[in-house]
Formats: structure tokens, sequence, C-alpha cells
């Protein structure tokens, strides 16, 4: 007969999409109760409405039917409260350190970061190093951190800084197209890959390194090895500013980059929506945790100028400023939904070039002069 020994060990290889770490360590599972063949568990999710509840709920099915002796699984969601939220993540957090060091069953395996005897992954990573790293990250996909950062890049560029841009999305990745580049990987005479020159923006991406369209199934450990790689394997020349596109969520990646690039500061990209404030403050939560500070917030798709200064308010209002107060950050602009932005990100001639006069162009220049003030603040 099944145990509740058997049902945790089970529900430890059941691993939260988010944060990447098992749910037993994450002090989800709240109560487990047998009744001969039928195994109820209590799951309490990191927030409310979480999107991925569907996915949580099926492998904890999955997981538990695969014991022997178990006839029906039903699990219970609920939310943790904030208190229990801020221990979730401060146990991820723990395990993305300890991670470092050993291949646990629940925790994925990582591989080893660079201690500060062995030296950093890159010159631009060195503490004495003057690169501005920032890493663009959100929470929620989709509301622009990739237009933000390749405009973003393009803006630091034209008040005279060298950029160089690292598309972290490995598997949605996009700074390529965006920006303008798409020939495979070429490697130096040291074998080290020269990242592409897209109207002088230097650009690495995971789409240097496969066609168009190929999808990508590499999973957790590669993704922190892949962002080793694209320091240590890559002939990055001097920058003043490095700008880290992240993929959506507050799972590895971003754990990685708050754990593994300490100097690296965030922006926060976010639509006026309640819902995007959420979630990008589940991101600011984590990067708070590993005390990794946040520039400033970036409200995109704010509204539609309709001439005449008027403009229509999408998505709402308010957002970008609800969350900067949150944050205690400042919220350095609001992007208008224009289409020029769209389509210069899908021409590969980000709106600043393209259409340099329009208004999102104009607003992403001074969020780059905002960006620079408070980086050397
Ligand atoms: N201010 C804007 N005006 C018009 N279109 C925009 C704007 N910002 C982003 N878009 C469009 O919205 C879509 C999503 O943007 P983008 O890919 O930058 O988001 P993302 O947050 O990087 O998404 P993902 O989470 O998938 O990485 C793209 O088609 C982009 O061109
Ligand atoms: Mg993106």
């Amino acid at each position: 007969m099944v145990n509740h020994g058997m049902v945790l060990s089970a529900l430890g290889t059941v691993t939260d999409p988010e944060l990447h770490y098992d749910i037993v360590t994450l002090n989800m599972v709240r109560n487990i109760n047998i009744q001969g063949d039928a195994v109820n568990v209590d799951v309490a999710l990191t927030v409310q409405g979480c999107p991925l509840h569907q996915k949580i709920e099926r492998d904890v099915e999955d997981a538990v039917m695969k014991l022997p002796g178990v006839k029906s699984v039903h699990v219970n969601l609920g939310v943790m409260n904030d208190e229990e939220r801020r221990t979730a993540f401060s146990r991820a957090f723990q395990q993305s350190q300890k991670g470092k060091a050993q291949d646990g069953a629940a925790s994925p395996a990582r591989p080893t970061p660079p201690g500060p005897q062995s030296g950093a992954w890159s010159p631009l990573l060195e503490e004495t190093s003057s690169t501005v790293v920032l890493g663009i990250a959100s929470g929620k996909g989709g509301v622009g951190k990739s237009t933000v950062t390749a405009n973003l890049a393009v803006a630091l560029n034209r008040l005279g800084f060298r950029v160089g841009v690292m598309d972290m999305d490995i598997y949605g990745y996009s700074q390529g197209r965006m920006l303008g580049a798409r020939q495979p990987a070429q490697a130096n005479a040291e074998q080290k890959i020269v990242p592409w020159n897209a109207n002088g923006i230097h650009v690495v991406s995971m789409g240097m390194f496969v066609q168009e369209n190929q999808a990508i199934i590499w999973r957790g450990p590669m993704l922190g090895k892949m962002m080793q790689q694209f320091f240590t394997d890559v002939a990055w020349p001097e920058l003043d500013y490095l700008l880290i596109d992240l993929p959506p969520g507050t799972g590895d990646v971003a754990l990685d980059v708050a754990t593994r690039l300490p100097r690296a500061s965030l922006i926060i990209v976010t639509t006026p929506q309640l819902l995007a404030r959420e979630v990008a403050m589940r991101t600011a939560d984590v990067a708070h945790r590993a005390q990794q500070r946040i520039l400033g917030v970036v409200e995109n798709m704010s509204y539609i100028p309709l001439g005449g200064g008027q403009r229509m308010e999408v998505f709402g209002a308010g957002g970008g400023e609800a969350l900067s107060r949150e944050l205690e950050v400042p919220l350095l602009g609001q992007v208008p939904l224009e289409s020029s932005v769209r389509e210069g990100g899908d021409r590969g001639v980000p709106v600043l070039l393209s259409a340099p006069e329009s208004e999102a162009s104009e607003v992403f220049l001074q969020i780059a002069q905002k960006i620079d003030a408070a980086a050397h603040a």
C-alpha cells in the first residue's frame, strides 16, 4: 500500500515551472491524505491565478499516479500568503546557490560557477570593469522585453556608448531578427565567437547557432551553461553597456542572472495592466532576494498616440507607475504602442533607426538618458 513517504518523494520530482525547483523544497505541499488507493494532495501556489497551475496540477497527478497501489489522485490548489511566498523564493534562491555545488535529483544540475578565486567569466564581469550590465526582465511574456532591449541598445549607442546585447531567451531568441542580423556564428583565430555587428550593436543570440524556426529542446542545466558560454566563449569587445534580454518568467535564468552576475542590475518591463504588474512583482521579488539592484521600470504599450497630445490607453493605465512605487524605483518611461515599433522589430531596423522622429523613438532616447544617469549615480 502507498504511504506518506512514497507520495512525498514522488512529489519531490515535480518542479514549479517558474521557480524550477521541486514543490516539496519550495514548501508548496501542504497536506497529503491517503484513503486506501485514493490520494489527496493540497498544493499552495505562489500566486493567485498562477497561469501555470494546470501544469502543476497535472504533474502532481502524474507523479503520484505512477506509484504502485494508487488508483486516484485529487489535487487541491491553494495560494501562499506573502510570508510563505517570500520563504518559497528564498528557498529557490538557496537551492540555486546549493545547486552550483551538487546535482540533487530534486534540483536541476547546474554548472559550477566561477568562484571569486577562479575569476569572472569575462573581463566584462570583473569587479573593476566599467561595463554596466543590465538584465531586461518582465515576468509575463510578450510585454515587449526584447523590443525594449533592442531599442534601448540603439538609443544608448546613439548617445555614444559601446553597446552589447546578449539574447538569453534561448528558446524564443529574437534579437537577430529585431536588430537585423542573421548570419551563422563566426569564430575568430582564438576560436571565440564573434558577436554580430548589427548597426553598431554587438549581439550574441541562439539565432547564430540554429537555423530559423528550428526548435530548441535544451532543458534547465543547459540554460545556465549557455549563459556561461555566452560570456566565456565570445570575443566581446570593450563595452559601456551590456543588455541581457531575459526570457519570460521568474525561473532559472532570472535566478541565474541574479546569482551569477551580481554586478548586473535589472530593468523591469511591464504593461499598464494590473496582471502584468503583479507578475512583474514576482520577478522583482527574486531580484530583491538576491539583493540585485533594480534600476527602474519601463512601461510598454502604454498608449496609442492620437495626435495633438491625445492618447488612447488601450491596456488601462497606471501599471508602471504603481509598480515603480511599490518597488521604490523610478519609472524610466512610458513607451507608446505604435505600429512603427512592431514593424521595426519585424524588419530588423529598430524604430529608432527607421522612424527616429516617432514618439516611441523619443521616449526610448529619454529612457536611455535616465538609465545612464541612474547607472552611474
Ligand atoms: N511599443 C510597442 N508598439 C507596438 N508593438 C510593440 C511594442 N512593444 C512590443 N511590440 C510588439 O509586441 C510583440 C511582443 O514584443 P516582444 O517580443 O518584444 O515581447 P517580449 O516580452 O520580449 O516577449 P517574450 O516574452 O515572448 O520574449 C512583438 O511583435 C513586438 O513587435
Ligand atoms: Mg522576448
